[in-house]
């Protein structure tokens, strides 16, 4: 069953309904999004919840998910249709004898020696999808002006059979890591959402809900480290879903307290570079308490 918010409050109490905590504006752009028939472009650091927010808006308007995983190189054939070439071979070897080529080709280029790829699958659709482009600044800007006609008028062209034009309206979402400036022509056609760290308070909520046993005085103390600890000017900061493994690992531990004993011990979840390991070791850690005797 497909569901269609009828304001943002619905649409915000749904997210969290499938275990998405929004904040800011993240419900608002969303619901525009889906009113609107707009793509929303997300950005933001890594790990602060622009891929699942496709993914919960998925599960919330009961609408299958279509992803495509952008990468370097990526081109068309992976991404939008190819002609299945072993069939369409077959079936030229099949009819060799009797039909001319005129009739051959007609037949072969038809919708059945079609493979679909992300984007045909979603504009294809009979029930309407979420489209979900992973990491668009991985691509090039090849590819970019490619999707600027599936994003402005939801239809794709395929010179041997025409204009595809979407059956159904796909909610789509973009994201990006800002590991390069997206191109004017893409903004302007999308809605734009920015995602950053949460505040305390919200990462809180967002670390209980995934790891309930973590006693909650623990909780808040790990959100308020790795506050600190993205204060600190580190080659790459901790994300939401590093604050998650760390509650899972201290809940693994049994931990009760992060004191400086166990925060050095479990520092490795959240910080990943030999040098930022020096540095939150040095600024951070000394600032806690020392281990309690036993
Ligand atoms: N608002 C939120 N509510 C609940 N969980 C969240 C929220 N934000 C992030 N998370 C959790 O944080 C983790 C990381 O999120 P996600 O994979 O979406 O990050 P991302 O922004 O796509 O990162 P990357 O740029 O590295 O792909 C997920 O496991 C998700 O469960
Ligand atoms: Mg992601």
């Amino acid at each position: 069953m497909t569901r269609d918010p009828s304001s943002v409050d619905e649409l915000a109490e749904g997210l969290r309904s499938v275990g998405y905590l929004p904040a800011g504006e993240t419900a608002l752009v969303s619901f525009l999004a889906a009113r609107l028939g707009k793509p929303v472009l997300v950005e933001g650091p890594a790990g602060v919840g622009k891929t699942e927010l496709a993914k919960a808006l998925s599960k919330y308007l009961g609408r299958e998910l279509v992803r495509l995983q952008c990468y370097e190189g990526l081109d068309e054939a992976k991404s939008l249709y190819e002609w299945n070439y072993r069939k369409q071979l077959l079936r030229i070897q099949t009819e060799a004898g009797d039909a001319g080529w005129d009739a051959v080709q007609d037949d072969i280029f038809g919708e059945e020696f079609l493979l679909a790829r992300p984007l045909l699958t979603a504009i294809s659709s009979k029930q309407p999808v979420v489209l979900l482009i992973d990491e668009i600044d991985k691509t090039d800007q090849e590819f970019e002006a490619m999707l600027l006609e599936l994003l402005s008028d939801f239809q794709i062209t395929i010179p041997e059979l025409g204009r595809i034009e979407a059956r159904t309206h796909p909610v789509v979402l973009l994201t990006s890591n800002n590991s390069r400036e997206l191109t004017e022509a893409l903004k302007r056609r999308c809605l734009y959402l920015w995602l950053d760290y949460p505040s305390v308070e919200h990462e809180l909520q967002i670390v209980r809900m995934h790891s309930p046993e973590l006693p909650e005085t623990v909780a808040r103390k790990l959100v308020e480290v790795v506050a600190m600890v993205r204060e600190l000017d580190l080659k790459k900061p901790p994300s939401i879903a590093e604050s998650i493994d760390w509650a899972r690992a201290l809940v693994l531990l049994g931990a009760e307290d992060i004191d400086q004993a166990t925060f050095r011990e479990t520092l490795s979840v959240i910080v990943k570079h030999r040098t930022d390991l020096d540095t939150v070791a040095e600024r951070v850690g000394l600032r806690l308490e020392p281990a309690r005797a036993a």
